[in-house]
Parts: structure tokens; C-alpha cells; sequence
């Protein structure tokens, strides 16, 4: 399967190091407006290079783009792929709106290509453990629960680019960092029904939010709390969620939420939890979520299926950054589509 990717920056290398690692993948083209940021794919990959995507799609080999760009740009891109009938993968956010994610999902579904959304969270061995108790109901009810991203992103990550930071092309803690997490509160609990929520911009120089508070509540009942920074001294200090279930509790936390930190369950002897902690540990990331979701994609090629992290399951966490931003600017609970 030959893959392309458009956008050179930052996100890229884990794309390309994941195609290489992967032996039914080969990367063969790569676009980027700035033509240095290219030469390594060339010599390392033996990637041949684009400076403009009209031009890179034109390449027939191309199965499957992957799109790195600054967020703002996903949708524009993913149009004209689409158009070319190759494949794509997104990184995340899907897009920046939910306009821009329909003409997405419009392109794809018209054109008859596969698209997947980049939520790597949801390979890693704790974030599969958890999903795993939750779809055998182990946990009983659910009463609440709580999710937690207190990171640190300084200054300078904001100053490396001009997009970071703005509303139009990047967003803040919630439609950057926290995302990830709001995708497996979502995964693990399905449809919201409401949302309330606070943001400021306190310690960064930038438009959007770095700082985010708010409450969900499901449409299954169950309450959760999120709160999430970058604004933390002098590191990432913790990525968590805590589900509080009738027969059970879960805790996957740690400085990036890779390990499962606290397990009861009602009937499940402490011998047989502490070995399922310490599996985890041994090989707390696991294969690398990018290299997962470009195998995904490849199956879901030829077994000719929806990949496993969708487009519509990229709005899904789109759309709940997009009410706890509606609720913070007006101060009013926001129903959710
Ligand atoms: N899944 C994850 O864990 C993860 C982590 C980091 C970033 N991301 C996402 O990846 C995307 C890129 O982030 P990054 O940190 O790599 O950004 P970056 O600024 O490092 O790289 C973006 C690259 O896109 C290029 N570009 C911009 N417009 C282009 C165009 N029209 N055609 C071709 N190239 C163009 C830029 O020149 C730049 O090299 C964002 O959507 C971000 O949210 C995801």
C-alpha cells in the first residue's frame, strides 16, 4: 500500500517512521510548502516530493494521504484528495468546524474513499484494558467520572508557528491537547446530552484557551468533570480519567495517561489486578497509536470496512470541543447535537 503525506512538520515524522515500520506500507510522496522540511523524506524514505497537493495527487501509485497539516487546513485538503479517489487519513482535529467536517465527510462519502481520524490514545494498551472493562459492563452503573489533562505547552511551543494558538487554525488546550481524551470519554461512554463549561487564556500570549473547565452530562446519565491546561509548572504533570462505577473503579493516569493506576472490581481478587497493572507497565505504550491506525487503515482497504477511529467518530469529539467553547462564550448549557 503506497502512502503519501501532505504537511512536513512536527506530527509527520511519527507518520512516515510508522509507514516504515509497517512491511505492507511504503511512503512515496510528500508535499510541504517549504521545500527543506521534505529532503529528509527524500533521502531517508526515497520519497518523492511536491511543493503543491494539486500536483501530488496526480501520482497514481498513491493509495492513501496522510494529512499533518495545521489543522485549519484538514478540510480544504481533504477535498482534493478525495476528489483524486486515494484514501486519507487525518490527523486530529478532524477540522476546525463542523461545516468543514461535513465537506469532508461529503467528499469522502461521494468519492467513495475511506477516511480515519487520528485518536492514537485509543491503542494503548491501558486505554484498550479500559474499554475492554466498560464493554463487558464490569464496572456496573456508572455514576461519574472525571477526566484530567494538566500539561505543560510554554511559550515557545506556541511562538514555533504562527497557526499554534489561534482559534482559526489550532485552537487551545481543549481542541488540542484534551480532544484526545474527550474521544475515549466518548469511546467509553457514549452520546453526550449536555455541557457547561469555563475557559481563560491565563499564562500564554495566545487567542485561544489555556486553561478549560466543564461538566457533561450523557445522555446515559452519567456526570463527568474535565479539566484541562497547559499552563502547569514546570512540565506535564497528569493525564487521567477516573470512572466510578457501582461495582467497580478505574483509574488510568500517570504524566500521560499510560498507566492503569487504580482498579477494583467487585469479585476480582488483588492478585489478578496487580498482574493486570503490572502486563500493562511492562509496555505501557504499546505499538506506537499511529503505526495502529495506518494498519487500520490498510485492512479496512482490503477488507473493504469502516477504519476504526471514523470521520463521524472525529466529529463526535469535534463537536464536544465545539460545546464546551459555545458554552464558555455565552455561559449557558448547551444541548449537544
Ligand atoms: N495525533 C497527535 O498526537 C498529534 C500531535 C501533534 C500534532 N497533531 C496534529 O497534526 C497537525 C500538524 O501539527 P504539527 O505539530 O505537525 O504542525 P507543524 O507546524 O509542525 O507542521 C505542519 C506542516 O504543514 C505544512 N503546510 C502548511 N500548509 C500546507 C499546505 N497547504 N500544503 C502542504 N504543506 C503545508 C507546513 O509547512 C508545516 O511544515 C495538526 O492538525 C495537529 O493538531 C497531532
Amino acid at each position: 500500500m503506497n502512502f503519501a503525506i501532505v504537511g512536513c512538520g512536527f506530527i509527520a515524522k511519527k507518520h512516515a517512521e510508522a509507514i516504515k515500520n509497517i512491511p505492507d506500507a511504503r511512503l512515496v510522496a510528500v508535499c510541504d510548502r517549504v521545500p527543506e522540511l521534505m529532503k529528509p523524506y527524500v533521502e531517508k524514505y526515497g520519497a518523492q516530493a511536491f511543493e503543491e497537493i494539486e500536483e501530488m495527487i496526480n501520482v497514481e501509485s498513491i493509495d492513501v494521504v496522510n494529512i499533518c497539516t495545521p489543522s485549519g487546513k484538514h478540510a480544504s485538503i481533504a477535498e482534493l484528495v478525495a476528489k483524486s479517489g486515494k484514501h486519507i487519513i487525518v490527523e486530529k482535529p478532524i477540522a476546525m468546524t463542523i461545516e468543514q467536517t461535513d465537506q469532508i465527510l461529503e467528499a469522502t462519502n461521494r468519492n467513495n474513499v475511506k477516511l480515519a481520524v487520528v485518536h492514537p490514545n485509543r491503542f494503548r494498551p491501558v486505554s484498550m484494558k479500559l474499554k475492554e472493562i466498560m464493554d463487558k459492563n464490569l464496572l456496573g452503573k456508572i455514576s461519574h467520572a472525571l477526566c484530567l489533562v494538566n500539561w505543560n505547552r510554554g511559550q515557545d511551543y506556541y511562538d514555533q508557528a504562527q497557526w499554534r494558538g489561534t482559534k482559526q487554525h489550532d485552537g487551545g488546550v481543549l481542541m488540542n491537547q484534551a480532544i484526545h481524551n474527550l474521544d475515549l470519554l466518548l469511546w467509553y461512554l457514549g452520546n453526550p446530552l449536555e455541557v457547561f463549561s469555563m475557559e481563560a487564556t491565563r499564562l500564554r500570549n495566545i487567542e485561544a484557551e489555556d486553561v478549560s473547565i466543564g461538566l457533561i452530562r450523557f445522555e446515559s446519565g452519567v456526570l463527568a468533570t474535565v479539566q484541562a491546561s497547559t499552563t502547569v509548572y514546570p512540565k506535564n504533570y497528569e493525564e487521567s480519567i477516573t470512572i466510578f462505577g457501582e461495582k467497580g473503579t478505574v483509574k488510568i493516569g500517570g504524566t500521560n495517561a499510560l498507566y492503569l493506576e487504580h482498579l477494583a472490581l467487585e469479585g476480582i481478587e488483588d492478585s489478578k489486578i496487580d498482574q493486570i497493572k503490572k502486563d500493562i507497565k511492562t509496555d505501557p505504550w504499546g505499538t506506537p497509536g499511529h503505526q495502529k491506525i495506518i494498519e487500520d487503515m490498510i485492512l479496512a482497504i482490503r477488507e473493504d470496512r469502516e477504519p476504526a477511529v471514523t470521520g463521524e467518530d472525529g466529529k463526535k469529539a469535534l463537536s464536544l470541543v465545539q460545546a464546551f467553547y459555545k458554552s464558555a462564550k455565552t455561559n449557558e448549557l448547551i444541548k449537544s447535537q
